[in-house]
């Protein structure tokens, strides 16, 4: 036999198997099962309050959810799409368990404020869990920094090495990175955390319905102001596939650095086994594939923002099927950022760090030069002219293969009559990096102190979190 469907009173014939297969969101909304009960439940309770149930109708009606759920947890949903989606699953198995009775929850309810709702709820949650996992990502960078306070390393612009700085101070630019991520997933909460519910399919509901009511049911701070928007609105999720997809380009960074200086051209750092990968031909081969996927699926969650963008962007007011599509989006995102966070966090707090690798680069790449120009100013040459000569010295260098400081003051004098003995310490490289001195410079002073400042800025996150 044909089952009538929940909508079938207008229609005379049934529902082609194509259609309802190429329609349905089941397989992907039963995800959503656990919000759409407890938003049903709210509504049950909002509904007895309106005085459409009486309190044993609501009850049972809630009871009757209750079960559904906990089937729905061990069970899942059957693999069907008759069924449409997770919002007349359930309510067709309440009516099931409960009889006719489970037909008054739909009152003064569409799905449209039903699926604007489970959504919010689902990203609500998940939004908690992704600034976790963010917090146990810079906890490991954090714990990594300051197990090497004092490591030197060349710091790069254009890939070419630029000037000396700490190791800790380039792993604190990522704690940096991941805390603004952090920070836009809570500001993006503030736009989930409103409730649709109680808008109707668009224009509000006939019934009394009290919304701050339901809203304090839901744990909602605020309530939706308009009903065509409430319904339509899709924001929320394009602005936390916005901020995943920021995090998701600082962890392809990260996983970028990650891959480059685990490479024997670099090798300031060794992969633990464990986040390693061999090849199928080359024995002797360890594969940063990790840090290769993460870098890979950013443009995946990337993918995920631009496609739900313009999904939106020629939707005239208000519920459009299309929306159904922002769900697939919405779950990818989220899964792949914390997939790839959870694994990153691991890597990273096990990476082994070569210091006598990147010092070594340090030494090599005269990177003090900036600061045999910055002496030859300090001691009165204009630094236009100290560029110029220390430009002409680094050719003499490279020319030769030294260093500026074996160089003999005699040759050093012959460039410039304002170098003076002194120029061999100021030359060294932690004098290099400890003359940055400014706020938020490379010196160790000032990284030994940003070290603590993050460290105690973690605490209070972490208990926060
Ligand atoms: N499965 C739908 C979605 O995800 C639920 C809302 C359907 N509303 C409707 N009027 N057909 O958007």
């Amino acid at each position: 036999m044909v089952e009538k469907k929940p909508w079938g009173g207008r229609f005379e014939g049934p529902t082609d198997k194509l259609v309802e297969a190429y329609t349905a969101s089941l397989p992907l909304d039963q995800r959503l099962a656990r919000y759409d009960i407890e938003g049903s439940i709210a509504w049950a309770r909002a509904l007895q309050k309106a005085g459409v149930l009486t309190p044993e109708e609501m009850d049972k009606i809630v009871r009757g959810l209750e079960e559904v759920g906990r089937e729905i947890e061990k069970e899942g949903v059957p693999d069907d799409p008759s069924f449409e989606d997770i919002h007349m699953y359930v309510e067709r198995r309440l009516i099931e368990r409960i009889g006719t009775l489970g037909g008054k929850l739909h009152t003064g309810r569409s799905r449209n404020d039903q699926v604007a709702l489970d959504l919010r709820l689902y990203l609500r949650a998940e939004i908690g869990e992704v600034r976790r996992l963010l917090l146990r990502l810079q906890e490991a960078l954090l714990t990594l920094a300051e197990a090497h306070p004092d490591a030197i390393l060349p710091g790069y612009t254009h890939l070419q090495r630029a000037q000396p700085v700490l190791f800790a101070h380039h792993c604190l630019a990522y704690v940096e990175m991941f805390e603004r991520d952090a920070a836009r997933f809570a500001d993006c909460l503030a736009r989930v955390d409103v409730l649709p519910l109680g808008s109707g399919a668009l224009a509000g509901t006939t019934f009394a319905v009290d919304r701050e009511y339901l809203a304090r049911l839901l744990n909602f701070p605020a309530v939706s102001r308009n009903s065509l928007d409430a319904v339509a609105d899709r924001d929320f999720a394009l602005e936390f596939l916005a901020a995943a997809s920021i995090a998701m380009v600082h962890v392809s960074r990260l996983a970028e650095e990650i891959t480059l200086w685990a490479s024997a051209e670099f090798a300031f750092l060794e992969l633990p086994d464990a986040f390693a990968t061999g090849s199928s031909i080359m024995p002797q081969k360890k594969n940063p594939d990790v840090a290769e996927l993460a870098r890979g699926k950013a443009g995946r969650v990337i993918g995920d923002l631009v496609a739900l963008l313009v999904t939106l962007k020629g939707l005239p007011l208000t519920y459009n099927r299309d929306l159904q599509e922002d769900k697939e989006r919405v779950f990818d995102a989220a899964d792949t950022l914390k997939g790839t966070l959870a694994v990153l966090a691991p890597l990273v707090a096990a990476l082994q760090v070569r210091t006598d690798r990147m010092r070594a680069a340090a030494e090599e790449g005269l990177l003090n030069a900036t600061d045999v120009a910055d002496y030859l100013a300090a001691k009165g040459l204009p630094f236009r002219q100290a560029h110029e000569v220390v430009g002409q010295i680094v050719r003499k260098c490279l020319a030769e293969k030294k260093r500026i400081e074996d160089l003999s003051l005699e040759v050093l004098r012959a460039f410039s009559p304002y170098f003076g003995e002194d120029v061999y310490p100021f030359m060294r490289l932690e004098a290099c990096v400890d003359r940055r001195l400014t706020a938020g410079g490379t010196a160790r002073a000032r990284v030994r102190e940003a070290l603590r400042e993050a460290r105690a800025r973690l605490r209070a996150a972490e208990g926060g979190a």
